[in-house]
């Protein structure tokens, strides 16, 4: 279904709040829910015990990966995240899986008219990569994107030695622009991105998570 061309009221951001799924990954189930307050503890578990996975990929964090990520720092960053929801430019995602906080798909920079486009973040707790569980949250969000958000493009920058999330991107059929110079602070230099995106006149035949479920790589819980 292809955007509206009709100018949004002014202070517009539909689709959020949102809860999406559930959906099947092997035997996981996977839920997607706006990040809360109460997500701190977990959150810094994951994220401490996972410095070496995550660290190369995510911005530069001054202060220290410890500090920066630790439970009493999840309470400002929720605020932050709440209020820049509330305010229509990002949709920050939490992925639940069996219940439990797993990681989270962050949509941020939401431009609404004429643009229609923002971008889309993850990461995942290490102990459930592989498994396909990060491509279906994803697909979860982009169906939300161009469904009930209604924009009209979705971006996503990736380093080029990130083999994990290129692979994610690739298998839900985001194209590749080209190749960004020195883009983003991440783990202490500015480091080069391939930029990649996908516009609604991509959308596979009902969907991103049908084109998962048709491949056999999740199933409609
Ligand atoms: C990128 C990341 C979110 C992927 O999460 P995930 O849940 O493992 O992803 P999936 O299981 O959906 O895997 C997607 C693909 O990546 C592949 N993959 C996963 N980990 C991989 C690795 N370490 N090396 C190579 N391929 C890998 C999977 O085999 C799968 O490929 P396929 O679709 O061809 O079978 C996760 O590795 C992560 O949190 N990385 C650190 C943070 C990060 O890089 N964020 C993105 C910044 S752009």
């Amino acid at each position: 279904m292809p955007p509206p061309t009709v100018p949004e009221p002014p202070g517009s951001h539909p689709g959020w709040p949102a809860r999406l799924g559930p959906v099947r990954v092997g035997e996981h189930v996977l839920r997607l829910r706006p990040v809360r307050l109460r997500d701190g503890g977990e959150w810094a578990r994951i994220r401490l015990r996972d410095e070496e996975h995550l660290r190369p990929w995510e911005t530069t964090t001054h202060g220290g990966w410890a500090r920066r990520n630790s439970s009493v720092e999840w309470p400002g960053r929720w605020y932050l995240l709440r209020s820049s929801a509330r305010r229509g430019l990002s949709l920050p995602f939490a992925i639940e899986v069996d219940g439990v906080l797993a990681g989270h798909v962050m949509v941020g920079n939401v431009v609404r008219e004429p643009l229609l486009s923002a971008y889309v973040g993850y990461w995942m707790d290490s102990r459930l990569g592989g498994r396909g569980i990060t491509t279906a949250a994803v697909a979860l969000v982009l169906d939300h994107c161009f469904g009930p958000v209604r924009l009209h493009r979705v971006e996503a920058t990736v380093r080029p030695e990130n083999v994990a999330s290129i692979a994610v991107l690739s298998r839900l059929g985001f194209r590749r622009e080209g190749l960004l110079r020195r883009y983003l602070d991440v783990d202490g230099a500015w480091r080069d991105h391939y930029g990649y995106a996908l516009t609604a006149e991509e959308i596979p035949p009902g969907g991103f998570v049908a084109k998962l479920v048709r491949e056999g790589r999740a199933a409609r819980a």
